[in-house]
């Protein structure tokens, strides 16, 4: 069952995302999350920063799992996702240091983060953001979709839209990357995807009310038994005022 929200701002919307991140994590301290990044996903990790200040949740024996990483950066290298991690939110949390895993190492390293969700009981929560073509993670559109986690070539609007991260821009940008599986991701228990801004409103409404296609990866989170939206006005302005009721 998929349950759509929509608040009237980008900010009321990543509260409310972060909120149900930290209810997750009071209800079960040891839980295991999914977790994104990109631009929207910057308010989120503020809001849940200001709770944790607040001393409001702890992350102290929380795993994290992100959804997906660059192949070919340099360990220490700013663009990747882990430093992007560890600026928005792994810097100012009591995360334990070992707890937040990325996935690397190809078709074998895929099948070992697979494993490893697997040996921590499975994804609680997996938090989700969407690309304006309907990616989720690095899962792109296309003929076919991989279940486990897998080495992607990246398509170049995906390029584009992270070129932000780089500071030569996009020629910097790798052509491949690392994502967790449209099985991966659907095994969690809850899945809550966010978007926000007037660019996601076509793809918001083809991935949550048009045919479930490869083509929209994030169509496929119609079949989840436990699947939250949240979205701001803007976001849901095409969905029909049924569908965002
Ligand atoms: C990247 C990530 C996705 C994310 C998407 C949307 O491509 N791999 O996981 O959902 O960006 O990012 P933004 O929030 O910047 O629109």
């Amino acid at each position: 069952m998929m349950r759509i929200v929509v608040l009237p701002t980008a900010e009321q919307a990543a509260v409310g995302v972060a909120r149900f991140v930290a209810r997750a994590v009071a209800d079960r301290p040891d839980t295991v999350l999914g977790l994104p990044t990109g631009r929207t996903m910057v308010r989120v990790y503020d809001a849940l920063i200001r709770m944790y200040e607040r001393g409001d949740v702890r992350f102290r024996r929380v795993t994290t799992f992100n959804l997906d990483e660059f192949i070919g950066l340099r360990p220490r290298h700013s663009g990747r996702y882990r430093a992007f991690m560890e600026r928005y939110f792994f810097g100012a949390v009591d995360l334990r240091p070992g707890a937040a895993q990325f996935p690397s190492g190809g078709h074998e390293g895929g099948r070992r983060y697979d494993a490893a969700i697997a040996r921590a009981g499975g994804l609680d929560l997996c938090v989700l953001g969407i690309g304006t073509n309907g990616h989720l993670g690095f899962n792109e559109p296309g003929p076919s979709l991989s279940a486990a986690t897998h080495r992607v070539r990246l398509l170049p609007a995906t390029r584009r839209a992270n070129a932000y991260l780089f500071a030569r821009g996009l020629p910097e940008v790798p052509r491949a990357a690392m994502s967790m599986g449209i099985a991966t991701i659907l095994n969690a228990r809850t899945v809550v995807l966010l978007a926000t801004g007037a660019d996601k409103a076509t793809i918001v409404r083809r991935a949550l009310t048009g045919p479930i296609t490869t083509r929209v990866p994030a169509s496929l989170l119609q079949v989840h038994p436990n699947a939250l939206v949240v979205l701001d006005r803007p976001a849901a302005g095409r969905l029909s005022r049924r569908a965002a009721r």
